[in-house]
């Protein structure tokens, strides 16, 4: 990546190239195979001694066409990136990032000489002055957070009526990039990441920080594998549903990681929510999909709501079963059913990752049979489809023995009256 500072709009190196592969995914022009392909033939050409920009690959393969890639250069850029260099105290060096609300771009910050992140939001956002009260107050707060596996906030401010959050500068990619590449996680590869951010989530839950947005794309990697939970602390338009909804459209920017609870859009959404949402993106990491597909993001958070979860065992017969019943403790769609805090969850996480079952997941399990056992309705309190269902099918089958031999001493009863009938009869 470049050291030295570029012009802001001069998309060039390594992260330009990460920022054109992921607009051209989310804008459904390429899939992630034929952005693969033509990274492929750029780094032949490299190899031949004659380097190409992936923009032109990706022209010259006749994916995208000249003006669709300059209609993804956000026209709005280029009046920000004169008022960017405004920003006292920082310079830009180049954009590295966007996503549905926001950009985010690289900077030094002059008087510590380091490397920070810098996100813009829109200046819709900016108008709501609702809207920056919090922005200002979550961005002040988080910066108290310090853990290794949380993007460090760093400052809040504004400029030409644009609101920023500066942040720490993390070198590496997200979980989506990978998934963007159709990677399905191995079991631990996958809980190695989790365990570092169900840390993280434990930290800031402790703390009475809610993330709100757990999510593949916040979740960075860096090059020594160290997880990263991004935006802790950057305020969140009031309606989750209804923020879902804006995002309409955008390939991975639907509602595939909210919680019921958030849905519904109830007040008082707690750090379930975020146990939820980090079940979601394990769920897609090991299974290579989303736990609930729809055409549109209404239909998708319909499912959240209501439709019984695939186990993820079922789509990825490698996962171990304890793997598998941590999830559904996780995504469990009464927030009472799922751990009551994130260092249980913590605990069974590294259970699972040590080869060990799980400890509270199977609680779980043994409470709603209690609870049905007391209420008399079995059936209907296990989630159908679920693995615990699966898991305690046994206990169906144990009913239906009990029928049988209900039956037997019944059918062994009557025989002995006729018996004592004939008997006396005689
Ligand atoms: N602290 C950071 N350091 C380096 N790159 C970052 C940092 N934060 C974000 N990025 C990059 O910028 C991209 C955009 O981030 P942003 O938070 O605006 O959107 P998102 O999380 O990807 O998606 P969405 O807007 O749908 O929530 C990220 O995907 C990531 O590649
Ligand atoms: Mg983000």
């Amino acid at each position: 990546m470049a050291t030295e500072p570029v012009p802001v709009g001069q998309k060039t190196g390594t992260g330009s190239d990460t920022y054109l592969s992921r607009a051209v995914v989310d804008a459904r022009l390429a899939t992630p195979e034929e952005v693969q392909a033509c990274i492929a033939k750029q780094q032949k050409l490299n190899a031949a001694g004659t380097p190409m920009q992936l923009a032109e690959v990706l022209v010259r393969a006749g994916i995208v066409t000249a003006s669709q890639l300059k209609r993804l250069s956000n026209p709005a850029d280029d009046s920000l990136s004169q008022s960017l260099q405004q920003i006292p105290g920082f310079q830009i060096m180049q954009k590295v990032g966007a996503g549905a609300m926001a950009s985010v771009y690289k900077a030094k910050q002059l008087s510590l000489d380091r490397i920070v992140a810098i996100k813009i939001l829109p200046k819709r956002l900016s108008e709501d002055p609702e809207f920056v009260k919090r922005f200002i107050a979550e961005g002040r707060a988080a910066a108290k957070l310090n853990h290794n596996n949380i993007v460090q906030a760093i400052d809040v401010g504004e400029f030409a009526g644009y609101h920023y959050f500066v942040m720490e500068f993390v070198d590496g990619k997200t979980v989506y990039d990978e998934l963007a590449k159709n990677r399905v996680y191995q079991e631990q590869a996958a809980l190695d990441v989790i365990i570092q951010i169900a840390k993280a989530l434990q930290h800031s839950h402790e703390r009475g920080f809610i993330h709100r947005d757990v999510k593949p794309k916040n979740i960075m990697i860096t090059k020594d594998g160290t997880a990263k939970l991004a935006d802790m602390g950057l305020a969140r338009q009031a309606d989750d549903a209804e923020a879902a909804e804006a995002e309409k459209g955008r390939a991975f920017g639907t509602p595939y990681y909210i919680s019921p609870e958030q849905v519904r859009g109830v007040t008082d959404v707690d750090f379930r929510a975020d146990i939820y949402s980090l079940g979601a993106t394990l769920y897609h990491m090991v299974t290579g999909k989303v736990p609930f597909e729809g055409p549109t993001p209404a239909a998708i958070m319909q499912k959240h709501l209501k439709e019984p979860l695939v186990p993820p065992d079922h789509l990825n017969p490698k996962l171990s079963t304890g793997l598998a019943e941590v999830v559904e403790r996780m995504m469990a769609k009464d927030r009472n059913r799922r751990y009551a805090s994130t260092s249980d969850l913590l605990t069974d996480l590294e259970r699972v990752a040590r080869g060990e079952a799980p400890l509270q997941a199977r609680e779980g399990v043994d409470d709603k049979i209690l609870q049905n056992l007391a209420s008399g309705s079995e059936a209907e309190a296990f989630e159908p489809n679920s693995h615990a269902t699966a898991q305690k099918m046994p206990s169906a089958g144990a009913s239906s023995v009990n029928a049988g031999l209900i039956a037997a001493v019944i059918s062994e009863g009557v025989l002995i009256l006729i018996l004592l009938l004939v008997l006396i009869l005689k």
